[in-house]
């Protein structure tokens, strides 16, 4: 990639039931990583992340809170869900809300191929529903319960009981798409990623699948079902096809064929949804599968998926209030690798901060920016003769600029930050070997306290530009005070080592403050 190649990726859409907790931001950070990076590579990028507002689950909540789902709804995505994107600086393209008339005109238009296709049939089924994964579960996905619900079968999820429902829906035949998804999974290894991930799907779909009820006729939020409006249509059949609704499908054929197929980012607990219904759908339709789906770990609190409805959610704004958007964004990608679980702690996080965001690079930018206005007068220095030392730091900033992007291309988010802090380690080794304030205190060593300067100012500066796509405030701080041109996002990144020097710094204030107590 990096050629103009499209470059569309998606976040799951979030259900508006309850406000966004840490496990929901750290998807939509993950996300807006890989578009920033694409988008500064050149690639024709566009990312898109929304709101899920049909179903029961939206509905329940409503109704126990008096209010309409529409208006629920309404209040949720302006009060959090758009307030979100903010406080982790999220810098998307479109935000799909499923409720909306471009959606729902979209969903039905769907629908009725499919049908008009003979794939969708009348059928009835008996099973057990857990609301909150609004999804009929197998037996084997059902675990003892305990507390109070102890004697009761739960789901393994939710840790609530599930409800048995018998219903005469629509049917869509997925159980026919078996072998192709199967096909799938073997011309294209890296379909579903991780490896972990595209082994549970592939010995899933091996067992075969089931056709998938795809209709509800016991309640009425959400998308009537265009042939019969006793039906609504299943709420993640409706909200998986956000993802071709929001550009164009039905609608806008340029549109649609510049950005689709995408790339999806999911948690690992709704990976079947998009590895095997979703493309068993779109192959249905006859439109192309997606580039991939990639599942990622959960946060975990206590050894569990963290969620608030086990009262275990941290919400982001808790650790943004006080170590900002940057560190929040810096931490959960380079803390945990990208595809596992991890957990979070505030110790391990002010720990990091400090000695990786504060002590690592912010002092290594004012250390910086500090010696070239004591020592050169604001003047940005040029070299003179280049030792060994210094190309080995010039030589690094290509490495770590090729490797990085090559790791961006797998989302190896963490493999990425851990390339690029390469360099961070390098430049602070440096200056302690080449100690320009020793160098600064002899004036036969004019020429050797420039070269070593400038050497550390151009490897600063390629710092600003890989780390923009993951600390978009500290590096435009950064790109001003280094005097460069233009704005840091407009750089290229997959050639970061080449940007242009400029002529003159100026004062950067702490990037990374020092935080004294943490609750
Ligand atoms: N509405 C569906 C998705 C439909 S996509 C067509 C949904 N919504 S959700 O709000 O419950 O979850 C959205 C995303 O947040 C999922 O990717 C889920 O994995 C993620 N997370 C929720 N809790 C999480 C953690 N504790 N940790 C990491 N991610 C978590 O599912």
């Amino acid at each position: 990639m990096a050629d103009g190649s499209s470059f569309y990726v998606t976040t799951p859409i979030f259900y508006v039931n309850d406000v966004p907790h840490i496990g929901h931001a750290y998807t939509e950070v993950a996300t807006d990583v890989l578009a920033r990076w694409h988008r500064q590579a050149g690639d024709d990028t566009w990312m898109l992340t929304g709101t899920d507002e049909h179903g029961q689950k939206i509905l329940r909540t409503a109704t126990a809170n008096g209010v309409t789902p529409q208006e629920w709804a309404d209040r949720l995505v302006s009060s959090a869900w758009l307030p979100l994107l903010q406080t982790v600086n999220i810098a998307n393209d479109d935000f799909i809300r499923t409720t909306e008339p471009r959606h729902e005109e979209n969903v039905q238009r769907f629908l009725q191929k499919l049908y008009d296709d003979g794939h969708i049939y009348t059928g009835e089924y008996e099973g057990h529903y857990c609301v909150g994964c609004e999804e009929y579960k197998q037996d084997a996905d059902l675990v003892p319960g305990t507390g109070e619900y102890a004697g009761q079968e739960v789901c393994a999820i939710h840790s609530k009981p599930v409800e048995l429902l018998q219903e005469k829906n629509y049917f869509f035949r997925m159980s026919a798409f078996t072998q192709r998804l199967l096909t799938l999974y073997e011309e294209r290894p890296d379909f579903v990623q991780p490896e972990s991930a595209r082994n549970e799907v592939v010995s899933f779909v091996r067992q075969g699948l089931d056709d998938l009820s795809i209709s509800r006729s016991t309640f009425d939020w959400g998308v009537k079902v265009p042939w019969d409006d006793s039906h609504v249509v299943y709420v993640w059949f409706d909200a998986l096809l956000n993802y071709i609704t929001a550009v164009g499908y039905g609608v806008d054929e340029e549109e649609f064929a510049r950005r689709w197929p995408a790339h999806h980012i999911v948690g690992k607990d709704i990976l079947r949804f998009h590895a095997v219904i979703w493309p068993a759908m779109l192959m249905a339709a006859g439109l192309d599968v997606p580039r991939g789906v990639f599942g990622h770990g959960w946060l975990l609190v206590g050894g569990e998926k963290m969620s608030k409805s086990k009262l275990t959610g941290i919400m982001p704004e808790h650790i943004t209030d006080t170590f900002g958007s940057d560190a929040f964004r810096y931490y959960f990608l380079s803390a945990i690798s990208f595809g596992s679980d991890g957990s979070f702690s505030w110790e391990d996080l002010s720990a990091r901060y400090h000695a990786e965001l504060a002590n690592g690079f912010g002092n290594l930018a004012s250390r910086i920016i500090t010696m070239i206005e004591r020592y050169c007068d604001g003047s940005v220095p040029s070299v003179a003769v280049l030792t060994d030392a210094d190309a080995a730091i010039s030589a690094l900033e290509k490495t770590v600029t090729d490797a990085s992007w090559q790791a961006i291309n797998r989302c190896a988010i963490h493999e990425a930050i851990a390339a690029v802090w390469e360099l961070v380690n390098a430049l602070n080794g440096y200056l302690t070997t080449e100690q320009p304030w020793m160098l600064a205190k002899n004036p036969e060593n004019r020429a050797r306290l420039e070269t070593v300067l400038a050497v550390a100012y151009h490897g600063l500066g390629t710092l600003a530009v890989l780390l923009s796509p993951i600390l978009p405030t500290a590096a435009a701080k950064l790109w001003s005070a280094l005097g460069a041109a233009g704005l840091v996002q407009e750089q290229r990144i997959d050639r970061a080592y080449q940007w242009s020097v400029g002529t003159r710094v100026a004062q950067l204030a702490g990037l990374f403050p020092r935080i004294e107590a943490v609750e």
